[in-house]
């Protein structure tokens, strides 16, 4: 892509119901952050927004589990949600949560729009409760046979076995997993979101989707040849309320958490505007037609960003068979892409949180380097496939690859360089040998190879591209051995070497910023700055006595200012390291972890599971 576009990256919402895991943070995380690294050192405008998901059963549950009220529940665990995913270095331009009151009222309007054009009805609906003490059962919390296939146990919203989306009242004996008691189904009144009036559109616009990953594709056409309608409010206290008269002040029925959670992309996008003093400046990516919209998720969310969010917005533009109108928003773009990961195991499970099978994305990031976990993340995971996660090769993958033959490489040169020059020394292009030349050719060239691979989202191959330049300087050095040689040959080698090792460097700055940042400043070009995400406390910009945590990235606002002071940022290009550059004594930057830890980390995970 050579022209300058605008893309929007919406990331899923993670749950503020309990820390995030490393399997969560494989499947929208750091892709999300690869992609979005890489787009704005390819000169493209950027907006990253996601945040927490905080309404619904989820949620409600948990605190009552804890025995906290639902906010206190939310405000704590967004908080440390914050906390990770900012120390993970993702920077999202804005990560936000839904508990605002700015995305409430996006949510009300987006729901009066749609009820507007008719794509929202009151009908009545079995709704199951609790036998004896008559409380509402959430659909996750009922169980039985699949009525398609037989399974045991289904769950009240979906079968695990054929995948197949359900109803609690579809269940064959279903039972309460709180009580094990038959739950008992009563009439409930509710809103639905009339899909089946939207079918038409969305499969047309599904059928001109290009370049999806085609599971995703294939699931998603194969979900709306079964379209129903379906509930979006539900029996709960926890959650946005519904804006009609007579339905606002009902303190049992609020807006379903899906419906809510999707309009985020939307809201967070809103309150960006908002807080860059540019109310309107979120049009520019969601009216523009040319705008990318890539949607990171793991695939258990793709029904809701490939056929319940586009719906949504094909009925608030008025582009179903009902017809109707657009609101005040305008034309609002659809995804251009579904970009879904697959799930990350642990040695072998499934992780579950409830039974310890977890790795806590804080615990992984208190006792190991970030970019080890990013590295094992960008190489082993589930980009195309479920993969599992072992600390075997968790420590294999970095002490052999990303110590054992990139930092090395980064220490030879450097350590080279500072002994015999002490400086970047100065050689002429002419005088170079072929084999020189053809080193800098392989890294020029892998610029646009590796950027065409993330832009396609294929992530893996992109950093395996990478590792595969790593390798042929290596073997480089060891072919030319540049210790042996007289001053003028030498010279040139590790000119060679040190443009190759800035160069690779730069193309990790998508994949690996922490480490990138500081071989830049090993190579004496710590001005060259790779961004990275911050915190910060904001009030709530409709309710000035509340406060909450965001994640932002003044990417242009930082560009601006850093101009003055001689800074700039990484960009996406091959350029030369200026001969003059003083070396300093390197320091090592790439640590190897104890092989030791494998045993000690599995005998904790034995405990739990035996
Ligand atoms: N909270 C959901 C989950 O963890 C994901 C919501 S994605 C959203 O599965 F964008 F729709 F919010
Ligand atoms: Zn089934």
């Amino acid at each position: 892509m050579s022209s300058k576009k605008k893309v929007l990256i919406l990331v899923a919402w993670p749950y503020a119901n309990g820390p995030r895991h490393i399997g969560h943070v494989a499947g929208f995380g750091v892709p999300s952050d690869i992609y979005a690294r890489y787009m704005r050192m390819a000169g493209h405008e950027v907006l990253m927004v996601s945040g927490t998901d905080e309404h619904g059963t989820p949620i409600a549950m948990q605190a009552e589990k804890d025995g906290v009220n639902p906010q206190e529940l939310v405000d704590k665990y967004n908080k440390q949600i914050v906390q990770d995913l900012c120390d993970l270095g993702l920077s999202y331009d804005l990560f936000t949560r839904t508990s605002t009151i700015n995305h409430a009222q996006v949510v009300q309007k987006m729901f009066l729009q749609l009820y507007k054009n008719g794509y929202i009805y009151e009908d009545t609906m079995k709704q199951a409760e609790e036998a004896g003490t008559g409380k509402t059962l959430p659909d996750r919390y009922i169980e039985g046979k699949c009525p398609k296939c037989g399974y045991f146990p289904a769950r009240g919203d979906q079968c695990d076995n054929c995948g197949s989306q359900l109803d609690p009242e579809d269940l064959i004996d279903p039972v309460s997993k709180n009580t094990g008691k038959t739950p008992i189904f009563v009439d409930s009144v509710h809103f639905f979101l009339d899909l089946p009036a939207l079918k038409d559109a969305l499969t047309k616009w599904l059928k001109s989707r290009k370049n999806w990953r085609p599971n995703v594709l294939k699931y998603s056409l194969n979900i709306i040849k079964e379209t129903k309608a379906r509930a979006i409010t539900r029996d709960i206290d926890w959650g946005i309320e519904i804006p009609l008269p007579d339905w606002e002040n009902q303190p049992q029925k609020r807006l379903y958490v899906w419906f809510d959670a999707v309009i985020g992309y939307l809201s967070a996008c809103i309150e960006w505007a908002r807080r860059q003093g540019d109310d309107k400046l979120w049009k520019n990516f969601w009216n523009d037609p040319s705008t990318l919209s890539e949607y990171f998720m793991g695939k258990d969310n793709i029904a809701f960003h490939s056929q319940i969010w586009p719906s949504e917005l094909l009925g608030y533009q008025g582009l179903g068979a009902k017809g109707g109108q657009t609101g005040e928003w305008g034309k609002l773009n659809l995804p251009t892409e579904v970009v879904s990961s697959e799930f990350l195991t642990m040695e072998g499970k499934k992780f579950a949180s409830s039974r310890g099978i977890v790795i806590y994305v804080k615990d992984i990031l208190a006792k190991y380097p970030v970019d080890a976990l990013r590295y094992y993340i960008a190489v082993a995971g589930p980009e195309n496939n479920d993969t599992d996660f072992t600390w075997e090769s968790f420590v294999q993958r970095n002490n052999s690859e990303l110590v054992g033959s990139w930092g090395n490489l980064v220490n030879r040169t450097l350590n080279m360089v500072y002994k015999r020059f002490g400086e970047i020394p100065e050689i002429k292009l002419d005088d170079l040998l072929p084999e020189d030349l053809a080193i800098l050719q392989k890294v020029e060239d892998a610029f646009l190879e590796v950027g065409e691979l993330i832009v396609g989202h294929k992530q893996q191959a992109g950093i395996d591209r990478i590792m595969k330049l790593v390798n042929l300087v290596n073997a480089y050095i060891a072919a030319t051995e540049p210790f042996k040689q007289e001053d003028f040959r030498a010279r040139q080698i590790l000119w060679v070497c040190l443009q190759a090792v800035y160069n690779i460097n730069i193309m990790f700055a998508p994949y690996l910023p922490h480490s990138v940042q500081k071989v830049l400043t090993s190579l004496g070009v710590g001005n060259l700055k790779v961004p990275m995400p911050e915190i910060k406390q904001v009030t709530d910009l409709d309710n000035k006595s509340r406060k909450y945590p965001i994640i932002c990235t003044d990417y242009k606002i930082s560009e601006n200012s850093l101009k003055t002071s001689n800074y700039s940022f990484v960009s996406w290009k091959f350029s030369y390291l200026t001969a003059g550059i003083i070396i300093d004594k390197p320091a090592p930057i790439f640590q190897k972890i104890d092989p030791e830890i494998v045993k000690q980390e599995l005998e904790k995970f034995d405990d739990i599971i035996c």
